[in-house]
């Protein structure tokens, strides 16, 4: 993650997944509604993703001051209508600010933040979606207890010595914690550099 003038931040995955990921949010998200997206980072996905799919509001998100400053930032320079300004969501909160969506997006969090970020995530999904409502997840994830890349392995590795609340999660884990608060898992996707799209839908009530 680099600092651009002007608050903008950059994040140089997020260039590179970009375009894999709307691919696949293609076949996932509704055609019109708002889209809430959980630990928007940045903002650089958030103006690529609001403008591949004109049809959506995005309601981009982030617990960090410093990246709603930079999501602020990518908006103001984008000029696009279907972004809303930015709120702050942590996402182990039991109360968001945002009462419906339908759809929420969350990338590249479940590993960098405690379990309970997780966990949260799942229940506010889940309070928030309409049934089918799409919650789609991306990022790496170990699969039957091993990781799927030695690079996984080093980066799990790396995250846990910054903090030992941090790490890649076992998918299995992760689609227990949805199916737990009420979503159920439709598929996983392979996608390129070892990483995965986690397509849950909400229940039916
Ligand atoms: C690796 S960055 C990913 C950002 C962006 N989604 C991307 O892919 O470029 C992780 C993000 O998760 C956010 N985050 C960490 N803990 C969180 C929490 N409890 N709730 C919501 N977001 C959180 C951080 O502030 C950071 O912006």
């Amino acid at each position: 993650m680099s600092d651009t003038p002007n608050d903008k931040r950059h994040a140089p995955a997020a260039a590179r997944n970009r375009d894999p990921i709307a691919e696949v949010l293609a076949g996932v998200l509704p055609e019109t509604g708002l889209v809430l997206e959980i630990a928007s980072g940045s903002g650089e996905h958030a103006v690529w993703f609001a403008e591949r799919f004109p049809g959506l509001t995005w309601q981009p998100s982030d617990p960090d001051p410093a990246a709603l400053r930079s999501i602020a930032a990518w908006i103001e320079q984008s000029g696009l209508e279907n972004l809303r300004t930015p709120v702050t969501l942590d996402a182990a909160a039991s109360d968001w600010p945002v009462g419906s969506a339908d759809a929420v997006v969350c990338i590249n969090m479940i590993h960098i933040s405690p379990w309970s970020a997780t966990e949260g995530l799942m229940a506010g999904a889940a309070r928030l979606l309409p049934a089918g409502g799409p919650l789609y997840l991306y990022g790496p994830y170990r699969r039957g207890g091993a990781h799927t890349a030695p690079s996984n392995e080093a980066f799990d590795e790396s995250l846990r010595a910054r903090n030992p609340a941090w790490g890649i999660r076992d998918m299995e884990a992760v689609v227990e914690a949805a199916e737990a608060a009420g979503l159920t898992f439709e598929k996983a996707v392979a996608m390129p550099a070892n990483n995965f799209s986690l397509i849950l839908r909400r229940a039916p009530r």
